[in-house]
């Protein structure tokens, strides 16, 4: 039997958060919103299945910090109801995935469950989610299977399919003049899948892709496929790597002298989020995502501030997903007086959700899918600069959802 070891941690609201919540709650009270049928003042366990370890121990940093900016900005309420984390590492691990999903559904009795970064867990997650009924929002990992074969009326996600950041892209690609590609990712369904997209969108636009590289996940031994890339001599690279792993990628593709001879490309979590730590070696990169650092948005601009207020660090994708997950839960919450398992309401009003994202305007497909732009940036100044609008109101294909 596997043991579960002892990751979980219970956070409840600092006291003035409380205090401030309170009164934000009888507030709510005494314009009608609707009474909670639940326990006088308990608490929604909000449990947060993130990686804090590991080559994306940053991505789950940044998600947990957005999450909670929000959750700050409401006096510390969802719904009227106080907020108690319940955290937990899962470490980027699938294999032990269904085992820590259980404990936060079974033993933690999680009103909701917010995760997870890594698209191997995020499946494990799904299918205890789909077999319990638990609510989920996934606030970054793009498993085209969640809102696809495997979508349910308890799964929504706040980020995006790996189809949705990655298939503009080959056209982008096509359209700077290039015709042969190599392509290199870690191999897992993130990398494959995005990689697919890529080549569907290239192929179609008319480019070829001579050579598809991968590594195993999380390594960063890049060298030989830097040199086999540096053989092959094709006019770009469309490259899927994020954290620790596109840092790495990125200084060891300039360190070997292909940046400014071989362009290289990639979704934009190949300089989310790493900037600094990446320096010169991503100056010119050019990624297609669903935000850009410099949206000129009041959204964009009031999150970045408070971000940098709290965290002392510039926001980036994943604070903004795990910023629009808080707002996602805010906007069932609301329909149900706070009470998360009036589960038919819960799940309605979060669908027709329409959010002011920090990204631009989101809502949601009938997969539970965002729908929303994708831009195409390039790395100028330290910053993921806006390019243009590479697709605007994206939606994800749905292949194979029920829903949809
Ligand atoms: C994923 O595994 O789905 C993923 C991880 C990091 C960034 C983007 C996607």
């Amino acid at each position: 039997m596997t043991k579960f070891k002892p990751t979980t941690q219970t956070i409840a609201m600092t006291r003035r958060n409380f205090l401030g919540a309170t009164a934000a709650g009888a507030a709510g009270l005494a314009l009608g919103f609707p009474k909670p049928a639940i326990a006088q003042g308990a608490p929604l366990k909000v449990g947060l299945m993130l990686p804090f370890s590991g080559t994306y121990a940053k991505l789950g940093q940044f998600i947990e910090n957005g999450f909670s900016l929000y959750v700050e900005q409401k006096s510390g309420m969802l719904g009227g109801r106080k907020v108690e984390f319940i955290r937990l590492d899962d470490e980027s691990k699938p294999e032990t995935a269904t085992d820590n999903m259980n404990r936060l559904v079974s033993r933690d009795k999680a009103d909701v469950v917010i995760g997870t970064v890594h698209s191997g867990v995020a499946m494990a997650m799904v299918k205890v989610a789909r077999d319990t009924g638990v609510p989920l929002i996934i606030p970054n990992a793009g498993a085209d299977e969640a809102t696809g074969p495997l979508c349910a009326q308890n799964i929504f996600r706040t980020s995006f399919s790996n189809w949705q950041p990655a298939h503009p892209m080959g056209k982008v690609v096509h359209d700077d003049g290039h015709r042969n590609v190599v392509t290199i990712t870690w191999r897992y369904t993130a990398g494959q899948q995005m990689v697919g997209a890529f080549t569907e969108g290239f192929e179609a636009a008319g480019g070829t892709v001579v050579d598809a590289l991968t590594v195993p996940f999380p390594e960063v031994e890049f060298q030989a496929l830097i040199t086999r890339i540096a053989t092959l001599k094709p006019d770009a690279v469309f490259a899927f790597f994020a954290g620790g792993g596109a840092v790495k990628f990125v200084t060891d593709y300039a360190a070997a002298g292909l940046k400014g001879k071989i362009p290289l490309y990639g979704t934009g979590f190949l300089t989310d989020g790493t900037l600094k730590a990446q320096g010169d070696a991503a100056t010119g990169i050019r990624t297609t995502l669903h935000y850009a650092d410099d949206l000129d948005i009041p959204a964009n601009k009031s999150f970045l501030s408070a971000f940098q207020v709290k965290t002392g660090e510039a926001g980036d994708i994943y604070a903004v997903q795990g910023f629009d997950a808080a707002a996602l839960l805010e906007a069932g919450l609301a329909a149900t007086g706070g009470d998360a398992s009036a589960r038919e309401a819960l799940f309605g009003a979060m669908a027709g959700a329409r959010i002011d994202s920090p990204r631009g305007p989101l809502s949601f497909s009938a997969a539970h899918n965002p729908i929303q732009n994708i831009y195409l940036r390039e790395v100028r100044d330290g910053r993921n600069a806006l390019v243009s609008v590479a697709g605007e109101a994206v939606q994800d294909p749905a292949r194979g959802c029920r829903m949809a």
